[in-house]
C-alpha cells in the first residue's frame, strides 16, 4: 500500500483536539474505510443511529447542521438525515471534547466542560448514485471558524470521501458561496450545470471531481491542484450563467479553471471550454 500522505500543519493541528466519527448502522460498518489515510475512527465514535444510546449525538448533528446551513434556509430535518444519508450512506465528521471548544459552542450544544463526550464540529455527507463509485455530495458543514480551526471543512471532505471509498464526487454549490473555494482545492471542477432551475437556488452549479487516493493525498498535503488555462471569463449573473449552461447542454466540456475574479462590473468565473 502507498505511504499515507504527510498532513499539512493545519490538519495536524486539528487532530490535536479532534477525532473522526461516523454515523451509520453497524451492519454497514464493514463496507467503510474506518481508518482513512491511517486516521482511525475510535470505537466510541462509531455511532449507530438505530440504537437509543446515539440519541444525544444525533441531536448535536442536527444542531451542527442548523448552525451551518440554517442561515441559508437549507437546514435538514432529522428524518432526512436518517432516510437519505445514515441508512443509504454514512455521515462522517470530526468531533472534539467540550473542554476544547469555546463556551459559546458548549452553550449551543448544551454540554458542560468536564463531560467525557465528543461533540461534532464538522460534517460530510455524500450519497451513492446509481453510477458505480459515484457519490453526490449532499452536505459539508464546519464550525471550524467558531472553533478556531482553519481548514476543517477541507480536511473533513477529504477524509469523508475516503471513508466511503468514493471514486468520483458530484455536488451542487452556490456561485457566491464560501464552499466553492473549498471544493476548488479538489479541482479543477468539471461543470455539469452552471444555472440550475432544479435547485431551490438556480444560481447553483453542479460540479464533478475525482476522489482517488492520490488526489485526496495531494489535498491533505496542501499541494496545488493541477492548473488549467481558462479560455474565457463568464459573468456570474443570470445572463452569463444561462449562456454557460447552454454551452454545457450543447456538449461543450466546461471547467472552472481558477478562483472567481472580482471586477468593477461584478464577479467573473474563469472557465475553460473545450468543444
Ligand atoms: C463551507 C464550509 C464547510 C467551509 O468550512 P471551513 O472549516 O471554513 O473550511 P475551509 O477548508 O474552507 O477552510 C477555511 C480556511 O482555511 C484555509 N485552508 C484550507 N485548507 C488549507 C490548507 N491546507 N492550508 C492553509 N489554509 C487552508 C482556507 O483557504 C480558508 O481560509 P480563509 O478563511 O482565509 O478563506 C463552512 O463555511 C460552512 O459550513 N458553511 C455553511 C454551509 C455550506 O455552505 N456548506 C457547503 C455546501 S456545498
Amino acid at each position: 500500500m502507498a505511504q499515507p500522505p504527510e498532513l499539512c500543519p493545519i490538519y495536524r493541528d486539528a487532530l490535536r483536539i479532534c477525532r473522526p466519527f461516523i454515523v451509520a448502522p453497524q451492519v454497514h460498518w464493514e463496507h467503510l474505510d474506518l481508518a482513512p489515510f491511517g486516521i482511525k475512527v475510535p470505537k466510541s465514535l462509531r455511532i449507530d443511529p438505530t440504537v437509543l444510546a446515539s440519541q444525544r449525538f444525533l441531536t448535536w448533528i442536527e444542531r451542527l447542521d442548523a448552525q451551518t446551513f440554517g442561515p441559508q434556509a437549507m437546514a435538514m430535518e432529522r428524518w432526512v438525515f436518517y432516510d437519505c444519508a445514515e441508512w443509504p450512506s454514512a455521515l462522517f465528521g470530526l468531533a472534539a471534547r467540550p473542554r476544547d471548544i469555546s463556551p459559546m459552542l458548549r452553550e449551543r450544544f448544551e454540554v458542560a466542560p468536564q463531560e467525557k463526550v465528543w461533540v461534532p464540529l464538522s460534517l460530510h455527507v455524500a450519497i451513492p448514485t446509481v453510477a458505480p463509485g459515484e457519490f453526490f455530495e449532499h452536505n459539508v458543514g464546519s464550525l471550524g471558524q467558531e472553533a478556531g480551526l482553519k481548514g476543517l471543512g477541507t480536511f473533513t471532505k477529504a477524509l469523508g470521501c475516503r471513508v466511503l471509498r468514493a471514486r468520483t464526487l458530484v455536488g451542487a454549490a452556490q456561485w457566491n458561496g464560501r464552499a466553492l473555494t473549498m471544493h476548488r482545492r479538489f479541482g479543477p471542477l468539471e461543470l455539469l450545470t452552471a444555472f440550475t432551475p432544479a435547485h431551490s437556488y438556480p444560481r447553483t452549479l453542479t460540479y464533478r471531481h475525482g476522489t482517488d487516493a492520490a488526489l485526496l493525498g495531494r489535498v491533505l498535503e496542501d499541494k496545488a491542484a493541477p492548473s488549467v488555462e481558462s479560455t474565457q471569463l463568464v459573468k456570474v449573473d443570470e445572463r452569463g450563467l444561462i449562456g454557460l449552461q447552454r454551452r454545457i447542454e450543447r456538449g461543450d466540456r466546461c471547467t472552472l479553471a481558477g478562483p472567481l475574479v472580482e471586477r468593477a462590473r461584478g464577479l467573473y468565473a474563469p472557465i475553460r471550454v473545450a468543444t
